[in-house]
């Protein structure tokens, strides 16, 4: 295990990520981004994780951009190459596990992208967001372009990447950036609470919702119910389903394995 990312796996099947780099305010650098795609490889084949939380060390920060210490001296080439070896923000979608976003803090440039990479973000009402890449004279480069404004809007998106400005919790709920804004001293509490309850449903059946829903940034309405049509039936061969009905009908609670 790497010191700039803690995991812990807690009872429950949550496993809770930890980006430790507090004294840079969690900012984003290579050996961060490399033990990040290490973890969901290792998770990613780990039965007893069914959600994921991913946060930010200490009161401060969740994370405050791309570590930008690594930029200076960094040639175009070298960035390039540095995008293309790993996409960490690529990575998260792909993981067929839930992933909730916990913003304890700044939560800007990367970190921003980070967050929206995840599935749910839930935000401490101290949280700060925003995309300040203007400020140093470049553009967001994991995803803030393209998935900014399908949360929030275009005319949004567009405000807040021009301006750099950074919004309250309560702001980035309201546009739909966050997703829950919760008091900063309940959120760990809340979070694990949301992330429990997701853990204890048919982490098939999640994994099916979670595919489902971001098929649709690549195809067009009626494929995409396509796509939601034959998971859906699919999922009619799985024991979870099984399990789910039975449960209901015996009025108890399903205890689902995910086959
Ligand atoms: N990369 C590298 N170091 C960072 C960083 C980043 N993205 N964000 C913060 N830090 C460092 C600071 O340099 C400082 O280090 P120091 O103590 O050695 O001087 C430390 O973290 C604490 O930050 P500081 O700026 O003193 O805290 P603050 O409360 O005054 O301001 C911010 C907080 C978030 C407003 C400010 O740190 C900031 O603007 N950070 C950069 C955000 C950014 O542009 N991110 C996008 C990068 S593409």
């Amino acid at each position: 295990m790497s010191d700039v990312l803690l995991i812990e796996r807690l009872e429950s099947r949550v496993a809770l990520l930890t980006i430790n780099r507090p004294e840079v305010l969690n900012a984003l650098n290579g050996e961060v981004r490399c033990a990040l795609v290490g973890a969901l490889d290792a998770l990613r084949s780990d039965d007893d994780v069914r959600a994921i939380v991913l946060t930010g060390a200490g009161e401060k920060a969740f994370i405050a951009g791309a570590d930008i210490g690594e930029f200076k001296g960094m040639t175009a080439v070298m960035q390039y190459r540095k995008m293309q070896a790993s996409n960490i923000y690529s990575e998260m979608e792909r993981m067929p596990k839930p992933i909730i976003a916990m913003i304890n803090g700044f939560c800007l440039g990367g970190g921003c992208e980070l967050a929206m990479a995840c599935d749910i973000r839930v935000a401490s009402d101290r949280a700060r967001l925003g995309q300040p890449e203007i400020n140093l004279g470049i553009i967001p480069g994991g995803g803030g372009t393209q998935r900014l404004p399908r949360l929030v809007g275009e005319g949004r998106a567009m405000k807040l990447i021009y301006t750099g400005e950074m919004i309250s919790a309560e702001e980035a709920e309201r546009i739909g950036l966050v997703d829950q804004v919760v008091p900063a001293d309940e959120l760990t509490e809340r979070t694990l609470e949301l992330a429990r309850a997701i853990a204890s449903k048919s982490p098939i059946a999640l994994q099916a919702a979670k595919e489902s829903i971001l098929a649709a940034r690549r195809m067009p309405m009626d494929e995409g119910l396509k796509f939601e049509r034959a998971w859906f039936g699919l999922l009619f061969s799985t024991r979870d389903m099984d399990e789910g009905v039975s449960a209901f009908l015996e009025k108890r609670k399903a205890e689902f394995t995910g086959e």
